[in-house]
Formats: structure tokens, sequence, C-alpha cells
């Protein structure tokens, strides 16, 4: 985030002496990216940030994966997770995982229950707010969430989450850091005109949150040696959200879908014009309500396309999803298309398509590079018969 933010008091000058009313020192963190070479923001707190009074194992959720093998596309009913009754699940610890490789998790969750307090030491959190509101307090402040937003959760933020009512998240939680694409902003890091969204769009926390309390655990998520993911519960001697202000490009914020501004053309564009965010190999698309080609001889329609280096994940949001008709797929859907095997629209969904003029599908598509394997949740949610779609039949 190249977009500076300052909320809260911050002293004149960095790194120089920042007292209180009663001339006690305000306690200076940076938290930075890539060492001391990349975006960073400088937080002030009434009490020491690094003061741990105990150290103990988490043992995360269920998190192992399966390879997707024999090779097939997959229909995951997500919905199917979570029964209407469900209660006093969380939007941290209910998290099923659904698919997930070295890159990314992608998890599910129906919360509505408060949070621990938590920390994902691996990677930035892009959580996808599929229903409902809430609020994501945050070490920098306030963030409140609502139906299509993205809640952005740079790596190693301290959070909870405050779901009002029930709230369905989809968790993308990248091994890296997730940003919008490089090639929306200029060399110093401004929106450019073509990109499909800019600063006006993003939402970054109000005030600080001031909490006094002793004895504060939270969850961390961080990383094996092997490359694996393991967790830890350290207990804070205060409470960690004790920071009077801040500044600088790094800290958490919101960007409704709502507020993409799609980018159509004469005949079927690319899925890069979807493109919301990007991660360490993987990328984040919205496909939002639009108008459709408008070539007299255009199919609206995507063509059959094997995407030889990634995995393709849809996950169907809203409206109604013209390339799919037929295939049993719907809202809470999940397709996933493998790289190794060409894809493309259910067949009588090209002719129907001719026409059209415009679409109001609402899907987030994440791009992985390398292969995804399924989750505990992925398996759970498999509708084992999507593979045999477009043929209508399979071998006895
Ligand atoms: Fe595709």
């Amino acid at each position: 985030m190249a977009h500076y933010r300052c909320v809260g008091e911050v002293p004149d000058k960095r790194h120089t002496q920042f007292r209180d009313s009663a001339g006690r020192l305000r306690y200076e963190e940076l938290m930075g990216e890539e060492g001391f070479s990349s975006d960073s923001a400088l937080l002030y707190h009434r009490t020491v940030p690094s003061a741990i009074v105990d150290s103990a194992v988490w043992d995360l959720p269920a998190h192992s994966t399966a390879p997707n093998h024999p090779l097939k596309p997959r229909h995951l009913r997500l919905h199917e997770l979570f029964t209407d009754d469900a209660r006093h699940v969380d939007p941290v610890t209910g998290r099923r995982l659904v698919l997930g490789n070295n890159d990314v998790r992608i998890g599910y969750v129906v919360a509505d229950a408060v949070s621990p307090y938590y920390r994902n030491a691996i990677g930035d959190e892009c959580v996808y707010v599929e229903s409902g509101h809430g609020t994501v307090e945050t070490v920098f402040g306030e963030l409140p969430y609502r139906t299509g937003d993205f809640v952005i959760l740079p790596r190693a933020t301290t959070h909870r989450w405050l779901p009002d009512g029930s709230s369905r998240l989809y968790a993308i939680e990248g091994n890296s850091h997730i940003a919008p694409a490089a090639r929306y902003l200029s060399r110093f890091g401004q929106f450019l005109e073509h990109a499909p969204y800019c600063e006006r769009d993003l939402h970054g926390p109000g005030s600080p949150i001031l909490v006094e309390d002793k004895d504060i655990e939270v969850l961390v998520k961080h990383r094996a040696a092997s490359g694996g993911i393991i967790g830890t519960r350290l207990v804070y001697a205060d409470h960690p959200f004790d920071v009077v202000g801040w500044d600088g490009c790094l800290y958490p914020y919101t960007f409704n879908v709502a507020d993409f501004m799609p980018i159509t053309g004469k005949i079927h564009q690319p899925p890069p014009v979807h493109q919301v965010f990007e991660g360490d190999n993987f990328v984040v698309c919205a496909f939002v309500p639009r108008k459709v080609d408008y070539h007299p001889l255009s199919i609206p329609v995507p063509y059959y396309h094997s995407n030889v280096d990634s995995d393709e994940v849809m996950f169907y949001v809203g409206g109604d999803y013209a390339a799919r008709k037929g295939s049993g797929i719907g809202i809470g859907s999940i397709s996933l298309h493998p790289g190794g095997y060409a894809h493309g629209p259910q067949p009588a969904a090209v002719e129907a398509s001719i026409g059209v003029e415009s679409v109001d599908e609402l899907a987030v598509m994440i791009d992985t590079f390398r292969p995804l394997e399924l989750g505990e949740g992925g398996t759970a949610a498999d509708d084992g018969v999507y593979a045999w779609t477009w043929a209508g039949r399979k071998l006895e």
C-alpha cells in the first residue's frame, strides 16, 4: 500500500521522544515488510509491545490436504459445510480448509461468535464477505465490514472479528503479501487511470482502540521450518490494543466489490481484466455485473480454455452465472478447474448466451500457479459428479 495514512496521535518527528500528559514515554514499534525495505507503519503504544508472560502450543484446526488425484474438475458446495443451526462458530478457529497449497489456503466459515485475538504470521489474509456485517478490531483501529467487502489484513496484524449476527466469510490466506495488481500502479505506487478501482475505494481503520487489560491471549499462526504451519498461544502482559496513534503505508483496509468498475469490450475479455489483488503465485479476480460484448457476432460466455499454468477456483456469490447453466452450480458453489484439463461453458450455454447484453453474475476467482489440494472442507463439500456434466454421462 503506497497510500499514506495517519490515525490518532503521532509525534512530529519519528524516532523521537513522545510522552503522555503524565510524562511517560510511548513505545514506538515499526511494523515493516521485507526487512526494512518495503512498506511500513510506526505505531505508538502505551505499553511494551513485546512483553509476553506465557507461550503454549495452539493446535490448529484440521489443515492437512490431499492431492486432486485422479485429476478432475470439482464442484464444492460450500453452503453445505455449515448447517443453519450452527452457533458459536467464530471467523478464525471455525474456518474449514477447502483448498490449499504452499502459496495459499482457502477456508470458509459461517460465523456468529467473536473470534479470539489472532495474528497470522505466515502471510496476508484477504477475507471476502459473502454476506453479513460486523467489525474487525485491529491494533490499527476498528474496521467495519459488510457484504461484498474484501478485508485485507497484513501479515502479523493482531486483530479479532466481531460479527453482528451471522457472517459468511471466504478466507484467502496467503503465504505472502496480498496487494493490488502491480500493473495498476505507477512506479511510485499510485493507482493508474486504467485501474478498475483506486485509492478512494480503499477504507482503512478510523480512530485507535484503547483497551486497558492484563494477560491477553493472542493466537499466532506461524511457519514451521519444514514449510508447514503451526500455532502458538502467546499471552501478553498488557492488552495489545493500546496504540494511541500510527502512521505509514502498511495497515488493514477494506475494498467493496461493488466499487470494482468492470472493463468490458467488443469481444470477450480475458480474466485478467477482472483482477483485483495478487499474492506470490496466485491472483484474486472479481466477476461483477456488467454489460457484455457488443460485436454483432460476439459470444458472451468464455471460450474453452486450458490455463496450462494455473488451477482456477471460482466462488459463485450472486446472480446467474450463464456459462455454468446445467452443471448444478449455484450460489455458494466453488468450481475447481485444474491445470492439465481444458474447461469452458456447459455445451448449451454457448448458444443460449448469444444476444445477451448484460450479466448479473458475481463471482470471486482465485488462480493459483501451483496445483491446489483438497482440504477437509473441500472433500466434504465435493458433489462427486461435476466432472461428467459436459459429456452428460460417466463411463460405466
Ligand atoms: Fe476458466
